[in-house]
């Protein structure tokens, strides 16, 4: 930075990414931008550019593996409380919900299980942002976020604004083509149901993830993509990877897809581990693991990761 640049009250600097993330592991982001409305947002992006440094955008920080030596980047992550936390409910059976990117994932599935609309259900228990859900299609056996999705709102680094919808915006087993930094997302649900039901259905599949994931321990969910037609997790444990351990990075005894942080552990410790874990299923069943977690800065063990 240089001297004469003062950072407004909603950047600092040096704001380490283990408190940024699920995983609970990184080294400091350089700027951390939590902009609570537009003007902010675009204050953030100026000063961004004015530094020059890159614009990282952060939803919940749940799907994310930072390295050790941390983010060069202004990492910018939508305040909480502020413009972009907003649920707008559509009033009417085929109205739009528009819902800021910075709301919780878990307050939509709910917001809408209440409201009586029907769709999200299978979503409940994935944890994140709304706006990160939609960049990454989250989902589950029972669908993805995308479904609902009929478009998105989206600031670039220049500062323009833009609302992306289909066919520009398509949405992908856990991808998207979407561009920018998601501010807000507009849905549409066509089916009713009881809000009781809805909620029951909701406890379910949280429940039933509770069971079948290790969600007591610092993670980002899955580590790999399914293949086309098949289940990573299923292959990684055929593979023998469960309780695999490298450091305090451990794979998880209940599914074989998940890494925890069992205290201590580090990027590159949970980097080289995915690594034995998708060279342990290519041995054995000979298909090519994709990771599924964002990897963020300089850590050999990523590139390694993201090329092979
Ligand atoms: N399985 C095993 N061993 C394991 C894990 C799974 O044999 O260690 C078997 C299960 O018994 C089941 C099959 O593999 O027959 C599929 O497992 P699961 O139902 O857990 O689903 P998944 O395909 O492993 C996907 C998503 C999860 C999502 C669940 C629940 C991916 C990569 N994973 O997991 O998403 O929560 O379905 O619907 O698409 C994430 O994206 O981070 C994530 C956790």
């Amino acid at each position: 930075m240089t001297p004469t640049t003062k950072l407004p009250d909603f950047v600092r600097e040096n704001v380490p990414m283990s408190h940024l993330t699920t995983f609970g592991i990184g080294g400091p982001a350089r700027y951390l931008a939590e902009p609570k409305n537009r003007r902010e947002l675009t204050q953030a992006l100026e000063l961004a550019a004015k530094l020059g440094v890159r614009v990282k955008p952060l939803g919940g920080g749940s799907n994310l593996l930072a390295a050790d030596s941390g983010v060069d980047a202004m990492v910018l992550r939508l305040a909480a409380g502020g413009e972009f936390s907003e649920i707008i409910r559509g009033n009417g059976r085929d109205a739009l919900w528009r819902v800021g990117a910075a709301v919780p994932l878990s307050s939509l599935v709910a917001a809408a299980a209440r409201a009586g609309v029907a769709g999200l259900e299978g979503l409940a228990g994935i944890p994140g942002s709304v706006g990160g859900a939609a960049k990454m299609n989250c989902g589950s056996a029972g669908g993805c976020i995308g479904e609902f999705i009929a478009e998105v709102e989206t600031v670039y680094v220049s500062g323009a604004f833009r609302t992306l919808r289909p066919p520009e915006l398509r949405f992908l087993y856990r991808g998207s083509t979407l561009t920018g930094i998601a501010v807000n997302v507009a849905f549409h649900f066509r089916e009713e149901g009881s809000p009781e039901q809805l909620l029951r259905d909701c406890r379910e599949n949280r429940a039933r993830k509770k069971v079948a994931q290790p969600l007591g321990f610092p993670s980002a969910g899955c580590v790999f993509k399914n293949p086309p037609g098949g289940s990573a997790g299923a292959l990684l444990d055929m593979a023998g990877c469960k309780e695999m351990t490298e450091g305090g990075a451990m794979v998880s005894a209940i599914h074989a897809n998940f890494i925890i942080n069992q205290g201590g552990a580090t990027a590159r410790q949970v980097a080289v581990l995915a690594g034995r874990m998708r060279e342990a299923v290519r041995l054995s069943a000979g298909i090519e693991l994709e990771p599924e977690i964002d990897m963020w800065g300089d850590e050999p063990a990523f590139a390694q990761l993201k090329s092979d």
